[in-house]
């Protein structure tokens, strides 16, 4: 499978680097980043062993290849979509804070070309989401809902992609979202979901589900400790959407296949 990174010089970009060179059988063979004045126009491991050239533009690649996996930023969507859709391309979207708009584009996108998108590449993430759904069912709307997620101080987007992702999926029509409750006046309502950001020093992510209810209260948290998860996760998207024919596809299509 043959890979290009957008979004190589980031964390995550060299996280799915390095991660793809312990396995068989995955080549990257470009990268894109718009910071190659400051690192270069090459990705190369710690040994100077394997090299690939770096664009600052999807518009300037001039490589061809199975799968584009993309931690960069929102602002690269468009060129990337065009390059995708001009090279017949699979594209694995782990980038977050999008817009409504971008991902009513991307969805449309999904017509012609195989994408798959998620806030969080972690299967454990994902399988957290799937036993919150089960909480919900089971324990009715007599429990509160509340998430809190930490990241680093580095993160630009607030709340996470993931946070997001979690109070979508528990989420039910006249279900309200409510963002940090400070200047909110009076009680809470039955129908909220509350979410909470803390930012700081270099916390990798962690994302905790409360199901508060009557004298009892009950938790799942899930801890990132690395962030190879996510590129683990990000490259078996890649493998799973490598051969697909066009359409959305997320981290719940690919954990039915396990
Ligand atoms: N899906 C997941 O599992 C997951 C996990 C971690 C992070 N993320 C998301 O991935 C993204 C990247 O995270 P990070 O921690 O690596 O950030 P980072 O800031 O370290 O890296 C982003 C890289 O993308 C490049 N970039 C940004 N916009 C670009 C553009 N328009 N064109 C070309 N290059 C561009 C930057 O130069 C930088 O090198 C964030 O949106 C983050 O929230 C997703």
């Amino acid at each position: 499978m043959e890979i290009i990174i957008c979004g190589c010089f980031g964390k995550m970009g060299r996280e799915v680097f390095k991660t793809a060179l312990t396995r068989e059988n995955t080549k990257i063979v470009a990268g894109i980043d718009r910071n190659v004045k400051k690192f270069g126009n090459v990705i190369k491991d710690s040994e100077n062993f394997y090299v690939a050239p770096v664009f600052e533009n999807a518009s300037q690649v001039n490589i061809k290849c199975d799968v584009i996996i993309d931690f960069s930023s929102p602002t690269a969507l468009d060129s990337l979509l065009e390059f995708a859709k001009k090279n017949s391309i699979a594209l694995v979207i782990c980038a977050t804070g999008y817009t409504q708009e971008q991902c009513d584009l991307i969805h449309e996108f999904s017509k012609n070309v195989p994408v798959f998108m998620s806030s969080n590449t972690s299967l454990a993430v994902n399988l957290l989401i799937k036993l919150a759904k089960i909480s919900k069912q089971i324990l009715g709307n007599e429990f509160d809902i509340e998430i809190i997620e930490k990241h680093h101080n580095q993160k630009v987007d607030a709340p996470s992609g993931t946070a997001m992702m979690m109070a979508k999926s528990l989420s039910e029509k006249n279900t309200e979202l409510v963002f940090n409750r400070t200047n909110i006046e009076g009680k809470r309502n039955s129908n909220e979901i509350g979410i909470h950001c803390i930012r700081g020093g270099t916390i990798k992510g962690e994302h905790e589900i409360i199901f508060a209810g009557l004298g009892e209260c009950f938790t799942l948290k899930h801890v990132a400790e690395s962030r190879e998860i996510f590129a683990r996760g990000a490259l078996s998207a890649a493998e799973f959407i490598k051969s697909k024919s066009s359409g959305f596809y997320t981290m719940t299509d690919l954990m039915d296949c396990l």
